[in-house]
């Protein structure tokens, strides 16, 4: 069975409201998920993940959020090898510039990204929840 762990970290609720809809999509296309904040990584799950969603909005200047998502990212990235991987957040003014080094490294990791990272601006308007379970779709149909 697949399982997909939506993991994701969001200080003002934009990238979160984006993982929920990622994780009802990937339930609806039959997955187990796991929805979880990078703070309440379930670490005993991780080798079980078939399929990744990662979500992180823009912090500091185009980076990751260094605080939480990137410790969780560092204990995730040994279990991504081979297995389809979307990524996602919220931005505010850069265009979503900090996703391009965050695909880089996720290639370097071995996984398999599913498409470009998707980026939105602010609170995802109701076009891009519905691009985001597009995007589940894929990935789990993958
Ligand atoms: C400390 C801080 C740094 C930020 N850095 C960037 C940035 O480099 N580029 C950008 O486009 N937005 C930046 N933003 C804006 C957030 O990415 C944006 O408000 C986003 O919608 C927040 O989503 P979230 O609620 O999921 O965290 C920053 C916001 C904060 C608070």
């Amino acid at each position: 069975m697949k399982k997909c762990m939506v993991m994701y970290v969001s200080s003002t609720g934009n990238t979160e409201q984006m993982a929920a809809a990622i994780a009802e999509q990937a339930r609806k296309e039959g997955a187990e998920v796991v929805l979880c904040p990078a703070s309440a990584l379930p670490k005993a799950e991780l080798p079980t993940i078939t399929h990744w969603a990662l979500g992180c909005s823009a912090h500091g200047v185009e980076e990751l959020d260094g605080g939480e998502f990137l410790p969780a990212l560092e204990q995730i990235e040994p279990y991504l090898r081979g297995k389809p991987v979307l990524l996602f957040g919220s931005y505010g003014w850069g265009a979503g510039a900090y996703m391009k080094p965050w695909e880089e490294r996720t290639r370097l990791t071995g996984g398999l990204l599913c498409g470009e990272g998707f980026v939105f601006e602010g609170a995802p308007a109701e076009a891009a929840i519905e691009e985001g379970k597009q995007r589940a779709k894929i990935l789990l149909a993958q």
